[in-house]
């Protein structure tokens, strides 16, 4: 392997720039080319890649979003696509890539794969932390920090009202977000993709925690939680049953997948940006570099998109017990 190319695909997340910075160097000193492509899969189609050295990537570890650019490519789906994308690479006499996103980047890095024979490694890059076989993606430290941060201020305003807040998070599929962040912002209720719980243990829950004394909740919501009713309607719904609460809605969006990494993040990235090129020298391929207590490891691409993560029972006990 003489020349590496990186892009970052899908959804953006923080800390992605470090992770692109991470590859970007480790090639230098590890005396490997270095190229990168923008704009994802699309980029690769058309060929919009750049030369990179180590200075190439300077002041960018600290930024939110992806300097390479990001998309969801649907030409990469199809067989002509992908087989534009193989001969763009061999121009460019491209040996490898590291494609840093999410399930839907990785299935397409799979596919190419099988198809072409050509190495590919990922880098799991999504604030949901959906990805199976690593206890973190990049970004979702930053992004519950972000919640957290926004519910600190909700949770002021809330009760200087006595106010309900349905406060909806980002997780399409996954509760991730919504429970780590509404166990750090002491959420009253967290409603989860996972797991149906019903608008009657809602109602319950409202009604105990009124009487036993408090006079504001934040509830969280999961954008792809299971009660049948976004946050405006559950909010209609609380209005209808329990009218003894001032009910307010707050949907976070995408303020969750912006801002300044992490330390947490940052490191994480760096460390899986060296790993992915080790990998590669190794002469691996069709591998996603996962951390796991602490250590790094490598996680069959096959495998990190066959599930998504489950969600941690034992968190959702923590929550319900801190909700008492
Ligand atoms: O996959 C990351 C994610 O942020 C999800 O949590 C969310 O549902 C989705 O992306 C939103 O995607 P879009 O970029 O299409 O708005």
């Amino acid at each position: 392997i003489k020349k590496i190319a990186v892009l970052t695909s899908g959804g953006d997340s923080p800390g992605m720039n470090a992770a692109i910075r991470s590859v970007v160097r480790t090639c230098a000193y590890m005396e490997l080319e270095c190229v990168a492509i923008y704009r994802g899969y699309q980029g690769m189609i058309e060929g919009d890649f750049k030369e990179m050295d180590a200075r190439s990537v300077n002041n960018i570890i600290n930024k939110g979003g992806t300097v390479l650019k990001s998309a969801r490519c649907e030409e990469f789906r199809t067989k002509e696509g992908r087989q534009k994308a193989y001969e763009q690479l061999r121009k460019h006499n491209i040996d490898a890539f590291v494609v840093i996103g999410g399930n839907g980047s990785f299935t397409g890095a799979l596919l190419f794969n099988k198809e072409f024979g050509f190495p590919v490694i990922g880098i799991p890059g999504t604030i949901d932390n959906d990805i199976l076989g690593t206890s973190y993606t990049i970004g979702f430290d930053t992004a519950i920090n972000t919640v957290v941060e926004a519910i600190d201020k909700i949770r002021d305003t809330a009760s200087s009202h006595n106010r309900l807040f349905f406060v909806e998070v980002m997780g399409r599929d996954v509760g991730h977000i919504a429970l780590n962040a509404g166990v750090g912002a002491g959420a009253e209720e967290i409603l989860i993709p996972e797991q149906n719980l019903g608008l009657e243990r809602l109602l319950d829950s409202l009604k105990r925690s009124k009487k036993s004394g408090k006079s504001s909740s934040i509830v969280i919501v999961a954008e792809g939680d299971k009660t049948g009713k976004n946050v405006f309607e559950l909010k209609e719904y609380v209005e209808e049953h329990l009218p003894i609460y001032d009910v307010r809605v707050s949907v976070l969006g995408h303020i969750q997948r912006g801002g300044s990494p992490t330390c947490f993040d940052r490191v994480l990235a760096s460390r899986m940006g060296v790993k992915a090129v080790e990998a590669l020298r190794q002469g691996k391929s069709n591998y996603m570099v996962g951390i796991r207590d602490t250590k790094l490891v490598l996680v069959p691409i096959e495998e990190a998109i066959s599930a998504h993560t489950a969600i941690d029972e034992e968190l959702i006990r923590v929550s319900d017990i801190m909700t008492t």
